[in-house]
């Protein structure tokens, strides 16, 4: 196997992003979990850019010894000085410095000629080597630069000491056989390649940022510009999590130093730490990225995780593949989680809890442990005496509230309206009216003592939960009732509390 470096550059380009920015602890934190990932090079920061950055990258010099910190710089003498000075107290140390080298951006952002940024990129190359001794150059925008032009560039830097070059997508315009291609013509043509690792850094603004690091890859180069998440400039860097599983899941001849398994908690305090969401449907580290909703999908994972999986979640770090429930999935998937909660089911018991499930699956978008939990109480305790047929409320500013409750008292109909301070109290009032005629309590009503209402999750579709306590004959009697409906539930839970003291 040969090796491929992963170079990080979350706490630099990454850090780049509006509303990412990090302070020293934090940075310090993220280039830990980075190192006990298996990170090669850190990118620490840009040193003369803020005195805050230039602490930081001295932090992280001093915080983490195994992989090499690396600090960036224009090809400007001031940034390489400070690049320098930061890097004191790294046991390993990169300076990355670099110029543009497109057409574009010589004649309009240094309003200059090839031959000077050739001779400012080979003079700051030989700067950066009287403090270091491992020096990077970066060819920015070399996506868009001329071939011949690149190539000489990179020659003349590398026999200044350039140990690692870099030829950055900086605008993210290559096609990747055009950038798999242009590393490939550097390998051919530039005489003295062997002396220097390619690194290939690529942007994401057509999507293409892995897909072009892995072409470079294919065509020799040996290092990767990456951040966790993808998160940079615009549409962010290349994906480490998706270069490294890529490697892993096919069969290619090199492969990195990561320790796969830390990727995922680390995707997780970047997007914490920086403040910055991963979509859901961001490979490998996303929410949905191993999360299965349709029933076949449902079905076929549960039979072998493989055949919709192609790679273990145990292999990134994530405890399990989820087989979420919701209106599209099938008996096999609710079947799955009963199992998993401890409840084994008759398939009679089975068909009737899935009815239940289709009906409750219908008015909440997600099905969670505590709606089934509450499902299973509905499906397999005995029948009660009293049980709630209807529940209809008329209530809200100004209107007084009035209820009209159906109960079944031992197979008998009753339906009572009634009027209450608020719609809770008038279903109660209606329940109350009813079991009086049924004479099922005959003396004194029960006293309502404790009445708690909880969500049981989160969301305005959530299921709540109804919790009551009703005093009869100087006893307690507990009910409970759930519903996505407040006053269902509530009733629920009074019917429930009723049963059991008759
Ligand atoms: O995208 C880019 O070109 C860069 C360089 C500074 C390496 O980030
Ligand atoms: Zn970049």
């Amino acid at each position: 196997m040969q090796k491929v470096h992963i170079f990080d550059t979350t706490l630099r380009d990454g850090e780049q992003v509006p509303g990412c920015q990090l302070n020293t602890v934090e940075k310090i934190e993220i280039a830990k979990a980075l190192e006990a990932l298996g990170v090669d090079v850190i990118e620490a920061g840009f040193p003369i850019s803020s005195p805050g950055d230039f602490q930081s990258v001295v932090e992280i010099s001093k915080a983490v010894s195994e992989p090499i910190i690396c600090a960036l710089t224009r090809a400007v003498k001031g940034d390489i000085d400070a690049a320098a000075a930061s890097l004191e107290f790294a046991k390993r140390k990169r300076i990355h410095t670099g110029i543009g080298a497109s057409d574009m951006h010589i004649k309009y952002k240094f309003k200059s000629t090839r031959e000077d940024i050739l001779k400012r990129g080979v003079e700051a190359v030989k700067y950066a080597k009287k403090f270091v001794e491992d020096v990077e150059f970066y060819a920015e925008d070399a996506g868009r630069a001329d071939l011949e032009y690149l190539a000489q560039m990179i020659e003349a830097v590398i026999k200044a000491g350039a140990t690692v070059v870099n030829i950055p997508d900086t605008t993210g315009y290559n096609l990747p056989h055009v950038y798999g291609e242009k590393i490939k013509y550097l390998k051919e043509h530039v005489s003295n390649i062997g002396n220097a690792i390619i690194s290939v850094h690529c942007h994401n603004d057509l999507g293409l940022a892995t897909a072009n690091s892995m072409a470079g890859v294919e065509n020799g180069a040996r290092q990767v510009e990456v951040t966790m998440n993808g998160i940079g400039e615009r549409a962010g860097n290349t994906s480490l999590e998706e270069v490294v599983m890529i490697m892993r899941t096919h069969a290619f001849p090199y492969d990195t130093n990561i320790n796969a398994r830390k990727i995922y908690p680390t995707s997780r305090l970047v997007a914490k730490l920086m403040n910055m969401p991963i979509q859901a449907n961001k490979a490998i580290v996303g929410k949905n990225a191993f999360a299965h909703s349709s029933g076949i999908h449902q079905d076929g994972v549960l039979k072998m995780r493989e055949n919709y999986e192609i790679i273990d979640p145990h292999d990134v770090g994530i405890a399990s593949s989820e087989i979420v429930l919701s209106a599209r999935s099938g008996r096999a998937a609710l079947n799955h989680h009963l199992e998993r909660l401890g409840y084994e089911l008759k398939p009679a018991q089975l068909k009737n809890a899935y009815e239940k499930f289709l009906e409750l699956a219908d008015s909440k978008k997600q099905i969670l442990d505590e709606d089934l939990h509450m499902l299973m109480g509905k499906t397999l305790t005995s029948p009660k005496r009293i049980e709630t047929k209807l529940v209809e409320v008329v209530c809200g500013y100004p209107l007084k509230p009035m209820a009209t409750v159906k109960i079944l008292v031992d197979g008998v109909e009753y339906t009572t309206s009634a009027n209450g301070n608020g719609p809770v109290d008038a279903s109660y009032q209606a329940v109350n009216a009813s079991v009086i005629k049924a004479k099922v309590i005959k003396k004194s009503l029960p006293v309502l003592r404790e009445f708690l209402i909880q969500a049981m999750t989160k969301g305005s579709d959530d299921v709540s939960r109804v919790n009551v306590q009703l005093e009869y004959k100087n006893k307690v009697f507990y009910g409970f009732g759930s519903d996505t409906d407040i006053i269902v539930a509530a009733v629920q839970a009074y019917v429930d509390g009723l049963n059991k003291l008759i």
